[in-house]
């Protein structure tokens, strides 16, 4: 068997298994081993007296929760609720909208095909549109990404769905501006900050993006099915969750009716929500400059990834460094092997992980016709770790 290279040195506070090559934050994160024992506790307490806890101890940390979180993303408490998903989020916003027939909804070619066809449902029940905005690519600038989609919008684009950073090919957006000005045309926002809180740094009362959804548990390391929705104050009123509950037969003002429907949407383990606070400030203290020092070297460890991949692969740059977080995708050469759909693996990552125990995807991009490969970066890896998926790259491409 070949030799695996170590993890960094916070690979310790892990529990990702040491004979693989876990170069997939990306997909669900992963969560440290005192995440996951401070879960436990809550799950403990819980069990020892679900009434009390679900009805009275939840909602405390709940609140804590919310107040901790807004303040990480500077963001209006009031229109922040959690949600399971990032899926959910986009989903709980595209299904309370009441579009027209003459509407649109723009996405971009490189949009999470989950959240896609979420914009696809919508538009085909009301008879509205799914405008598609290809991006140039590889894209030489932030300034060609912001003029494609200013350039598709017509009087008739009512909502974008845009990414911080996005799924297939691990680019970050300059989404503060295509927020603005999108928005200055009369076009809301629905940010999709599936990799938001720890990959890019969040200012929500400066965005004031209509609508931003995104996930704790990918980049904040908390347990799965933890994730967030913030409104603005002027759609509060719009939106509904995607399960109607007990809330909804509760009067109250504004404010108080979003914490109502949200907060209670039928019986679930609260635990992952509850974590937050706990992950902001565990996985914070791992860099002496906090989040801010944990996004720089995830950045510069994805930069320094590209490179070492690109240099076998010699496939051309998808963006400048400057627009690399923690992800960063390759374009893979041309192989005979077809391209797969999105729920079935592709054959090259089963083979990485079969043979060489790299965890890493590998899928093909209908919409570009590629097959990309997409490493993350976070504080438990190692450069090693991709120098040695890249001399088995260039032993099996
Ligand atoms: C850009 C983007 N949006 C949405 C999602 C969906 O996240 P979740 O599965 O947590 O709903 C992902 C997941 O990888 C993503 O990358």
């Amino acid at each position: 068997m070949v030799n695996i290279p170590s993890r960094s040195k916070l690979g310790k506070y892990w529990n990702l298994r040491e004979s693989t090559v876990f170069l997939n934050h990306g997909s669900f994160g992963a969560c440290p081993k005192e995440i996951l024992a401070y879960q436990r506790q809550l799950r403990d307490q819980l069990e020892a007296d679900p009434i009390n806890f679900l009805d009275v101890k939840a909602k405390e940390l709940w609140a804590e929760s919310i107040e901790i979180f807004s303040e990480f993303i500077n963001a209006d408490k009031n229109g922040l609720v959690f949600v399971p998903n990032a899926t959910s989020g986009v989903n709980t916003i595209l299904r309370s909208l009441d579009l027209r027939h003459s509407d649109e909804i723009l996405v971009l070619d490189h949009a999470y095909q989950a959240c896609w066809n979420a914009v696809d449902y919508v538009t085909k029940k009301s008879g509205a549109k799914t405008t598609v905005v290809t991006l140039p690519f590889p894209i030489t600038s932030p300034e060609e990404i912001i003029e494609s989609i200013l350039n598709s919008v017509t009087k008739n684009t009512k909502l974008a769905l845009i990414d911080t950073v996005t799924s297939p090919t691990g680019i970050r957006l300059p989404f503060e501006i295509i927020v603005k000005e999108l928005q200055s045309r009369g076009v809301d926002v629905l940010l999709d900050a599936a990799h938001g809180p720890g990959i890019v740094p969040l200012n929500l009362n400066k965005l004031q993006a209509a609508y931003v959804t995104g996930n704790a548990h990918k980049w904040l390391c908390t347990p799965k099915g933890s994730a967030f929705l913030h409104i603005r104050e002027d759609r509060r009123a719009l939106i509904r969750p995607l399960s109607i509950s007990h809330g909804a037969s509760v009067d109250g003002n504004i404010n108080e009716k979003i914490r109502l429907e949200f907060d209670w949407t039928g019986t679930q383990d609260p635990t992952p929500w509850l974590c937050i606070p706990k992950s902001i400030e565990f996985v914070g203290s791992l860099s002496d400059k906090g989040w801010e020092g944990i996004m720089n070297h995830n950045t510069n460890l994805a930069i320094s990834a590209r490179n070492t991949i690109l240099e076998i692969l010699q496939t051309p740059k998808l963006c400048p460094d400057s627009m690399i977080v923690g992800l960063s995708a390759v374009l893979l050469p041309n192989s005979n092997v077809p391209l797969t759909s999105a729920l079935e693996a592709d054959p090259f990552h089963t083979l990485l992980y079969e043979k060489y125990n790299i965890q890493v995807p590998v899928f093909a991009w209908p919409h570009h016709n590629r097959r990309y490969l997409r490493t993350a970066s976070f504080l438990y890896n190692s450069l090693e770790e991709y120098q040695y998926l890249a001399e088995v790259l260039e032993k099996e491409i």
